[in-house]
């Protein structure tokens, strides 16, 4: 039976500078793999530093700065990887931003919201990941092997008034693009899961102070009392990537503390009625 190691293989993680991507391409290091951190932010290069500094094992880091919104630079990226490591076993797929007034917030309703504002979330998140997931098919397809792991969100799977229009609705379309995309790859031998995180500790909301007020009401909506921590994610990551889970394709999995097993969110996460006479 093929089991969770990893070791000798090749591994790209997107936005894998901070949070999320830099847990899971940690935990690939551990494992013994050859692991290719990219992201927008040059800040990679240290952050992958730090990770072959501290491992032990057999893995070895490489960093690339790439812009997933940029289709070039993606095809350059994965040819690059190919071109140092020889192929392409696991492709992490997790660059994404949020950065949008939520529909709670001011300037996040429907009809306040610019399609700047719009546009520059789908950009990253849906584009963005449709660059990262050809070019990872285009090798794996010709390689007849691979799997590939994409960053979703519990926001994809309902609604969600803590955060915004455009993450809930390109998580959604996240969604929707894994599983097309395991119709076409399944007969490659390629295998494409999805990770659907509930609320994790991650730079995604800015690196300052976190309202109090918002931290508890997440922590209240997860019956384990707690937000996620990157590492948390890892391990569905690691199960996601390797042989462990062979006969798995085009399924979103949940990793949340139990959130979703809620039917329903807490009422006071609602917008409240509107109460103004016209
Ligand atoms: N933190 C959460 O609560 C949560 C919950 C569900 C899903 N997610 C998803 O997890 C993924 C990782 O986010 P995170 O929470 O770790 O946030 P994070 O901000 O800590 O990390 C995201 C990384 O992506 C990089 N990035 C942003 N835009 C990029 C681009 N255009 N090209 C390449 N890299 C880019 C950032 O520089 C950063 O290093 C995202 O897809 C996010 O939507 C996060």
């Amino acid at each position: 039976m093929d089991t969770l190691h990893i070791d000798g293989q090749v591994v790209l993680v997107t936005g894998a500078g901070s949070g999320i991507g830099h847990a899971i391409a940690r935990a690939c290091v551990a494992e013994g793999a050859t692991v290719h951190l990219a992201d927008v932010s040059d800040t990679v290069h240290d952050a992958a530093g730090k990770l072959a500094e501290e491992s032990t094992g057999a893995g070895t880091v490489a960093s690339h700065v790439c812009d997933v919104r940029d289709k070039d630079a993606v095809r350059v990226l994965l040819d690059d990887v190919v071109a140092a490591s020889g192929r392409l076993d696991i492709s992490f797929l997790n660059a994404g931003i949020n950065g949008v007034p939520s529909l709670l917030q001011p300037g996040g309703a429907i009809d306040e919201l610019s399609f700047e504002a719009w546009r520059g979330v789908m950009d990253v998140n849906l584009d963005g990941l449709f660059h990262s997931l050809q070019h990872s098919a285009r090798v794996m397809k010709k390689q007849r092997s691979g799997s590939i792991v994409v960053t979703a969100s519990t926001a994809g799977l309902r609604a969600e008034p803590r955060v915004s229009y455009p993450y809930v609705a390109s998580k959604s379309a996240v969604v929707g693009l894994v599983r097309q995309a395991s119709l076409e790859l399944a007969r490659f031998n390629v295998r494409i899961n999805a990770l659907a995180p509930g609320p994790v500790v991650t730079n995604i909301g800015g690196t300052g102070p976190r309202p109090a007020a918002a931290v508890a009401a997440w922590e209240d909506s997860v019956p384990m009392r707690r937000w996620g921590r990157p590492d948390d994610v890892a391990g569905l990551a690691l199960l996601l990537a390797s042989g462990a889970s062979s006969w798995m394709t085009g399924g979103i999995h949940v990793v949340d503390g139990g959130a979703s097993a809620l039917t329903q969110i807490p009422s006071d996460a609602l917008p409240a009625p509107d109460t103004t006479a016209l």
